[in-house]
């Protein structure tokens, strides 16, 4: 383990991992959370980012490591790295997320792995992570928040596969509040609203971006919903 790593451990022992915190609102929260003192775990696919990363938070309490969602061993892996380093989680914040085919088009128009591929991250990937964690590597009172969007409690046409993918995350997350509440864990979902972010530009390129959300503004938001916990 890092020495600065270590050493900061000391200063807080709240630990999150943050999926997806390459870009976006992920990197918002890696920063936001760092700033306030947690440890930080993250990870996303691309490596360069990963490892740009590893130098600019280098004397932060931060590991980044390449992991995808998707691929079972992949998070096997981190998973094993984090807890070797900050033991449990208190928080997992589902950010990672698939926007699927651009430009959006119907539904019917798509073709069933173009739904597939979207589910493969937004509802397999996170429930994978969901199941590996909850068992061993959570606190008794640890909080998950699904990243959600109004694209999965209100229908656009053209959103398909992102919107039913969110849905289905929504509706899972109730059902496991509902099993696993009594145990003191929390799973709710969260919507950040309109941000500013590269999977905005791609599915609605036309929006200025004047009219979007800062990410940290929203990272800020779910910090507080983690804190008042
Ligand atoms: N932007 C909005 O207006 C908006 C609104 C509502 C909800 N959201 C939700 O907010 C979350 C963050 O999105 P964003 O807007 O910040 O978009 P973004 O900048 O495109 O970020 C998406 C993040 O997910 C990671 N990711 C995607 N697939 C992954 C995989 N298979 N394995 C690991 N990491 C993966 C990406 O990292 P790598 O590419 O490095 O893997 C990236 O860090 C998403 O869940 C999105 O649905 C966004």
């Amino acid at each position: 383990m890092d020495n600065n790593v270590k050493r900061n451990e000391q200063m807080n022992n709240k630990t999150v991992l943050i999926t997806g915190g390459t870009s976006g609102l992920g990197r918002a929260c890696v920063d936001v959370f760092l700033e306030a003192v947690w440890n930080v775990a993250t990870f996303g696919r691309r490596f360069n980012i990963i490892s740009e990363m590893r130098d600019v938070y280098r004397n932060k309490n931060l590991i980044a490591e390449v992991c995808d969602l998707r691929i079972s061993n992949h998070l096997d892996s981190v998973l094993d790295i984090f807890h070797k380093n900050f033991g449990k989680f208190d928080a997992v914040i589902l950010n990672a997320g698939e926007l699927g085919k651009t430009p959006l088009i119907n539904s019917s128009d798509l073709e069933l792995n173009d739904f597939r591929s979207v589910f493969e991250t937004n509802f397999f990937g996170n429930l994978s992570l969901i199941m590996k964690v909850v068992r061993n590597q959570t606190k008794g009172n640890a909080i998950f928040v699904h990243i959600t969007s109004d694209a999965g409690s209100t229908p656009y046409p053209g959103w398909g596969p992102y919107g039913s993918s969110k849905a289905a995350m929504d509706f899972l997350l109730r059902i496991m509040q509902l099993e696993e509440g009594k145990t003191g864990k929390r799973f709710i979902s969260f919507d950040p609203g309109d941000m500013n972010t590269e999977m905005h530009r791609l599915a609605l390129p036309d929006d200025a971006p004047e009219n979007l959300k800062d990410p940290y503004d929203s990272a800020r938001e779910l910090l507080d919903v983690v804190e008042r916990r």
